[in-house]
């Protein structure tokens, strides 16, 4: 047998382990200063020694002093294998051992710690200095040395084993606290989302009721910014941001807003003005979710040819959200019906975004969404 699971309660010579001593007085003093008896009851040890007799002393020490949960190997190879299984609370390992000595084991275990390590009192009669400080760089928490003195075994294993209780209620704490920060943090995300989604409803709500028009931009713009390689994080906020890019209408007269016919010259200028007043409304934010809404807002009827509005910039003067959604924008306002006017199907609409490739739109974004519109998967974004 290598690997004992009860204590043996039979009585051992024990030849590198010092008596215990009959004296009352001085056998309650470790006692005193030990984990209580329910803890210790609790606490699982591990020994690691190739001497049978270290081992049952050991034990029988243990045992005394009200550990319950001892396993022992005497076969150094199977040190590993005990640990992973038992994931003891502490380890008392053997130096000099044939096969995998104290070094290889200690090795093996550090290789294995969870989040708090297990502490390891190595066993020695080797007390040099080199031994210790290879011993210490390998994960050693302490040292007793052979022949092991009882008192001093118990008192080291309580004040380890009081840091370990210490340290397993630190890292309960922190596991604790950290999933409350993260339920905290997808609740208040959750609610952003939430909020914003109704904010580009309440813009769009005295034509377009559904909110259908601003939900599917969102997602489209999305999607054409992941295909044209925006940053994962980016394309994420643009979901959420550019269902804004018409609230600035909630300052448009509803005589403006909703004529059925044309729109005479002064007409249209007060209708550009949503631009403007969207902008306003989302100025000044310091969450990038609100920032790229803002420059989607002001900026989504520039042109690439620079004879849009509100100030007529070219280019990649554009911000890329902007141009992603003022091409999203106008496909699907042509795809759907309004009050005054049948939708366009797929193809015509692509066609005549196409068109407006150099002229109206960046003709990097066209390209890359006629391959979207072609493969079918403008709206297969994943992104919820
Ligand atoms: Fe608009």
């Amino acid at each position: 047998m290598t690997e004992r699971r009860s204590p043996p309660l039979d009585e051992v010579p024990a030849p590198d382990v010092s008596p215990e001593p009959s004296d009352k007085s001085s056998s309650r003093r470790p006692a005193d200063a030990m984990p209580s008896l329910c803890r210790r009851a609790e606490a699982r040890l591990l020994v690691v020694d190739d001497e049978e007799a270290v081992v049952r002393m050991v034990e029988r020490v243990l045992h005394h002093a009200g550990y319950s949960n001892v396993r022992s190997v005497t076969d150094s190879s199977m040190a590993l294998g005990v640990f992973e299984e038992y994931r003891p609370d502490l380890v008392l390992l053997d130096l000099l051992m044939p096969g995998l000595d104290g070094y290889a084991v200690l090795e093996q275990l550090r290789a294995r710690m969870l989040e708090v390590p297990s502490p390891i009192i190595v066993l020695t009669s080797d007390v040099t200095t080199v031994a210790r400080q290879r011993a210490l760089s390998l994960g050693a928490l302490d040292f007793l040395t052979k022949p092991l003195d009882r008192i001093e075994v118990l008192l080291r294993i309580a004040n380890i084993l009081e840091v370990r209780y210490f340290q397993l209620r630190q890292h309960a704490e922190k596991v604790l606290l950290e999933e409350k920060v993260r339920e905290r943090t997808n609740e208040l995300e959750a609610a952003q989302v939430e909020l914003l989604d109704r904010l580009a409803r309440a813009a769009e709500f005295r034509d377009d009721t559904t909110g259908e028009h601003t939900e599917r931009v969102g997602r489209m713009a999305a999607r054409l910014a992941r295909a044209l390689l925006v940053d994962e994080r980016e394309v994420r906020l643009i979901r959420r941001a550019a269902p804004l890019h018409d609230i600035g209408k909630v300052g448009i007269p509803d005589e403006i807003l909703l004529k059925p016919g044309r729109l005479t010259g002064d007409e249209r200028l007060v209708m550009e003005g949503h631009t403007a007043i969207g902008a306003r409304i989302l100025s000044g934010s310091r969450f990038r979710v609100l920032q790229l809404a803002e420059a989607i807002a002001l900026r989504h009827h520039e042109r690439w040819d620079g004879s849009g509005y509100p100030e007529g910039i070219p280019g990649d003067r554009i911000p890329l959200p902007a141009r992603i959604a003022a091409v999203i924008d106008v496909y699907d306002a042509l795809t759907h019906a309004r009050p005054y006017k049948e939708a366009w199907t797929p193809e015509a609409a692509a066609a005549e975004i196409a068109a407006q490739s150099d002229k109206q739109f960046d003709p990097w974004v066209v390209e890359t969404f006629l391959e979207l519109q072609h493969a079918g998967s403008l709206l297969t974004t994943g992104i919820l």
